[in-house]
């Protein structure tokens, strides 16, 4: 198959996923209510337990792998948090499936993807194109909190932060709630920022 045809057809499927993702949220998405948000939230350790010390919050929670999903709703269940939502979707198509008039209250992210290679570094999720998507569901002061062991995107991820004027970094890294993730019980030395919109 041609290129051209080949970059069309990969085009029409993310735009059903992301059709398929409103359908899947349209319940959650038509509370209008402000959403708290994590992205890559593995199986669920972190969001659920949020959720259920934070009952009056709307939690949401994706991740890229339909079993994480499967496991992080069945912790959730098991926690009885009925606030805590989890889709099968990709960060950049969730943003686009999401109402334009809706907010996000808090956004988690927690031991990302490292992609330590160099040539790979352009799939990191903080980056400029991903601080600035987010921002438009965001208003002032909104915190988003990230986390990881690994030091060189640490460092990346401040350095994004700093050059952004949509975002500022604040001087208090601590989260609002603290809970060991999947991968936080196995990468202990582990750094954390937090960043507020601007
Ligand atoms: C290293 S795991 C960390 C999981 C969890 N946050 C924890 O601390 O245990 C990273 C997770 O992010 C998910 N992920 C990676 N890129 C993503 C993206 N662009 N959108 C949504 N999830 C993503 C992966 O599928 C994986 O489950």
């Amino acid at each position: 198959m041609p290129r051209e045809s080949r970059l069309e057809e990969a085009l029409l499927r993310r735009a059903e996923r992301i059709q398929s993702l409103r359908e899947s949220c349209s319940q959650i998405f038509s509370l209008g209510r402000k959403i708290t948000l994590e992205i890559g939230c593995g199986k669920g350790h972190y969001l659920s337990a949020y959720a259920q010390a934070n009952p009056e919050e709307l939690c949401v929670g994706i991740d890229l792998i339909s079993e994480r999903i499967r496991d992080s709703r069945r912790r959730a269940e098991r926690r009885e948090a009925r606030n805590a939502h989890f889709f099968k979707a990709e960060a950049f198509e969730f943003l686009e499936a999401m109402p334009r008039d809706l907010k996000l209250e808090k956004i988690f992210i927690f031991f990302p993807d490292p992609w330590p290679k160099k040539r790979h570094h352009k799939r990191r999720l903080i980056q400029e194109k991903f601080l600035n998507d987010i921002r438009k569901f965001t208003s002032v002061g909104t915190k988003l909190y990230f986390r990881t062991d690994y030091a060189e995107y640490f460092e990346w991820a401040l350095d994004a932060i700093k050059a952004n004027p949509n975002w500022e970094l604040l001087n208090d890294n601590t989260l609002p709630f603290e809970e060991v993730s999947q991968f936080q019980r196995i990468l202990p030395n582990f750094s954390t920022l937090v960043a507020a919109a601007k």
